[in-house]
């Protein structure tokens, strides 16, 4: 066995449109490690591992895979120098069964030249043997929750021979309980000596799987250094490149609870999974809303937006009962969702950034003027500026943004419809530390203006950092109702979230 790394990439530049993208980076993945990779909203880490996969070209440096020189032109290139990539957004067919899914593009082909879906479900059942995983490979994968998504793509990496996977934040969707199943899987496949790139915004994760670390700061490597050598604090001083103090940390905050609530729910039903809801939320309050996947939050969430019809139960806005017949309506009463899955239901990609940011107030405007480029531009402008995203310029394609500013505007544009309300469902999911405490921080001001916010998070800590009251919800319904005082630490909460009372 040589003892050259798995790849090795020196002096890399990238750019796009005269934009530098990535400057001079090096980068060297032994074999056998998890990797990871590190750095905030646009720094460059997915246009590096697209160089890696072939679907960038390069602009100067060179790559070594196994100490020789390659030419990765194409996906193809790269896939027969054993790259496997699992990306930030899913590259699979829904409507295809899982084992059809890991042979995309490359069915085992019988007699006939047709694709052999028998030869293609024993592979693939092999394939999750290995995996130690417990799938259907004939399941529609449409049918099948994120996490099995997932598994089918790195099914898909395995598949293909890869030796060197890439995973570019893959628990960003995934519940505690699936994170630690993937995290379980990586160990195993390190021990069979893939070598794994690991992209996440999460700290807890890197310090847990990682061998090495390294960080990008626009454009260019800051620091690689064995993940012993570095504390968490160190490396997110070097992902945004100055100290961040005490932005996690939570402060009373006192709402004035003497009018009506902003929104309340009284034993409110809709679908099979939202089932009796009951909650209040005061303008100027913070309330989290925790539970396990599956609890009903995501569901609870469109029917306060009006997604969802209500089946029965009461909706309140200032005191009033509302009846929504859509977003529309809950949009007027100045109700705002930032939706959970952002890509699919929160931006049209192929639209300009301007034009996505305004969207909702064109939506709002039943009638009257609509609003001219110069005063559209402006507002664009202002919420740019408010939740820093980076961008070349706001008249281009929301789809060439980093996942991070991608998630950015979908916040922005709802914002910029000046809700009382807001509903955010799992507002940081894929957004850089640095960022992450400046949503916190704008939760709390709008807060503070007298809106009232509604949290929905997986992550305990945000929850703890930002929520005055955490509703738990469990099976459809508020199981327990807490006091973010009486929460001592994120044990409680997660005994709680799990049914267990303290
Ligand atoms: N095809 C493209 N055309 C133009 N600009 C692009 C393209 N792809 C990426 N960029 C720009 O390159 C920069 C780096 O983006 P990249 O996706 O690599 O960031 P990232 O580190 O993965 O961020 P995130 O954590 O948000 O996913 C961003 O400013 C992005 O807008
Ligand atoms: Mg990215």
């Amino acid at each position: 066995m040589s003892v050259e790394p798995a790849v090795e990439m020196r002096g890399i530049e990238k750019s796009f449109n005269g934009v530098a993208v990535l400057t001079g980076v090096d980068f060297e993945l032994r074999r056998g490690e998890v990797h990871a990779l590190a750095g905030g909203n646009g720094a460059g880490k997915s246009t590096l591992m697209k160089i890696l996969q072939g679907v960038h070209s390069l602009d100067a440096g060179e790559i070594r895979i196994d100490g020789r020189p390659v030419s990765l032109a194409s996906i193809h290139d790269a896939r027969a120098a054993g790259i496997g990539m699992v990306f930030q957004e899913f590259s699979l067919v829904p409507t295809l069964t899982v084992a059809q899914n890991v042979f995309l593009g490359r069915e085992p082909h019988g007699r006939g030249g047709l694709l052999d879906d028998r030869a293609a479900v024993a592979r693939t059942r092999e394939i999750f043997a290995e995996m130690e995983v417990d799938l259907d490979p004939r399941a529609e994968l449409a049918s099948l929750g994120t996490a099995y998504w997932q598994l089918t793509e790195i099914a898909k990496a395995l598949a293909q021979e890869a030796t060197v996977l890439i995973m570019d934040e893959p628990t960003a969707a995934l519940a505690k309980h699936e994170t630690d199943a993937l995290f379980g899987l990586v160990g195993r496949l390190r021990a069979r000596g893939l070598s794994i790139i690991y992209i996440s915004h999460r700290m807890d994760e890197i310090h847990r799987i990682s061998d090495r670390i390294t960080v990008l700061r626009d454009g260019m490597r800051v620091v690689t250094a064995p993940l012993s050598e570095l504390t968490s604090e160190q490396i997110i001083e070097h992902i945004v490149g100055r100290r961040l103090e005490g932005a996690m940390q939570w402060h009373e905050r006192r709402a004035d609870r003497s009018g009506a609530p902003l929104l309340e729910a009284r034993n409110l039903r809709a679908g099979s999974r939202v089932r009796d809801v009951s909650f209040q939320l005061y303008p100027g309050e913070i309330v989290g809303l925790a539970g396990l996947m599956g609890s009903g939050r995501t569901e609870l969430t469109r029917c306060l937006f009006g997604v969802d019809r209500v089946d029965g139960g009461e909706l309140l806005v200032r005191g009033k009962p509302v009846q929504f017949r859509g977003p529309r309506s809950a949009i007027a009463t100045k109700i705002a969702l930032i939706p959970e899955d952002r890509r699919a239901q929160g931006l049209v990609l192929d639209h300009s950034v301007r034009d996505n940011l305004l969207l909702p107030q064109l939506a709002g405007m039943r009638r009257g003027p609509l609003l001219d480029d110069r005063a559209g531009a402006a507002i664009a402008g202002g919420l740019i500026d408010k939740l820093r995203i980076k961008l070349a310029s706001d008249t281009r394609p929301v789809r060439l943004l980093s996942g991070g500013n991608q998630q950015k505007v979908v916040i922005a544009k709802w914002l910029g419809t000046d809700p009382d309300v807001l509903i955010m469902d799992e507002p940081t999911a894929g957004v850089d530390i640095g960022t992450k405490t400046e949503i916190i921080d704008m939760i709390r001001a709008l807060a503070d203006e007298g809106k009232g916010v509604l949290v929905i998070s997986s992550e305990m800590t945000e929850l703890l950092a930002v929520s005055d009251r955490i509703l738990v919800l469990r099976h459809g319904s508020v199981d327990r109702e807490l006091d973010r005082a009486d929460i001592p630490d994120e044990e409680t909460l997660q005994l709680a979230v799990q049914g267990v009372a303290p």
